[in-house]
């Protein structure tokens, strides 16, 4: 997660994230013995999930506030302030997981190549992240208000991939992809008639920065006025959210290759693809 969060107030309005990704976890299907990292782990609160199962997990944020929060639930030695761009791991894991962190990370392919050399042969990468068409109708009634108030149109600071590019990029980093989704998932958010403008002030402050202090309150006030239309549903705000959702296998790559690792990546290629053992 990007640097500067308030970790309290997130768990308390935004815990919907972590509570939306449970399958995600069934799909992950950690094992007691298994070594798994949680990449941009936010408050902890999945990687403990995680741990539940008996797996050993290691989980990592770049941001000192979200540690700080996943220290309190993990334990301080399990807990790792680092950069998902640039990080090494004290030991190789079984998988990798990752929810709605990988869109606050934007050079995807130093990313990639991190989970790569993190994992162990035949180790599998599962995660979720915000896809091609992620809060458009956020972005388009703000970027209308602010026209509307003479300010140029915020740069996004998010990478929503399309599947493909994102099957590209893993392909080119050394995973086989065996499954691959794109699919909405309007996102009811807490905080009554004001949830719109919690979630810009929680999540959109780079969005926002370079409109003056004296008009924010008026631009936040008219992006809901243009969003509403598309966003409220029975008296609520609904986030229009679209997920990426992926399982990738570790194959074989430079100075990776392991006889040991084929056979359990070529299995779970299967199961993962529905195929029944041979
Ligand atoms: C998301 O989970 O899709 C998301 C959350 C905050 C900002 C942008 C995207």
């Amino acid at each position: 997660m990007a640097a500067g969060w308030d970790a309290d107030r997130y768990q308390r309005q935004f815990g919907f994230v972590s509570a939306m990704a449970s399958d995600l976890v069934e799909l992950l299907d950690p094992r007691a013995g298994e070594t798994i990292l949680d990449l941009g782990c936010g408050t902890g609160e999945l990687a403990a999930g995680i741990a539940a199962s008996g797996a050993r997990v290691w989980a990592l944020d770049a941001d000192p506030a979200m540690v700080a929060a996943a220290r309190e639930r993990l334990g301080p030695e399990r807990v790792l302030l680092a950069d998902g761009h640039n990080f090494t791991l004290p030991e190789p894991v079984d998988a990798v997981f990752s929810n709605a962190a990988l869109h606050w990370m934007p050079r995807p392919g130093a990313v990639v190549a991190r989970v790569r050399a993190a994992l162990a042969p035949g180790g599998r990468f599962v995660a979720e992240l915000g896809g091609a068409g992620n809060i458009d109708a956020i972005l388009a009634a703000l970027g209308a208000a602010m026209a509307e108030s003479g300010l140029p149109a915020p740069a996004t600071p998010w990478y929503f991939p399309t599947p493909g590019q994102y099957t590209t990029l893993l392909e080119a980093g050394g995973f086989r992809v065996a499954r691959m989704e794109h699919f909405a998932r309007p996102t009811p958010l807490q905080g009554g008639d004001r949830a719109l403008a919690d979630w810009l002030a929680m999540f959109g402050r780079s969005l926002t920065a370079e409109i003056p202090a004296d008009l924010r309150a008026l631009v936040v006030a008219r992006t809901a006025e243009l969003a509403a239309p598309r966003l409220r549903r029975d008296g609520r705000w609904v986030a229009d959210y679209w997920r990426l959702r992926f399982v990738a296998l570790a194959g074989p790559g430079p100075g990776t290759a392991s006889p040991a690792g084929a056979p359990k990546a070529a299995k779970l290629q299967r199961q993962m693809s529905g195929q029944r053992e041979p």
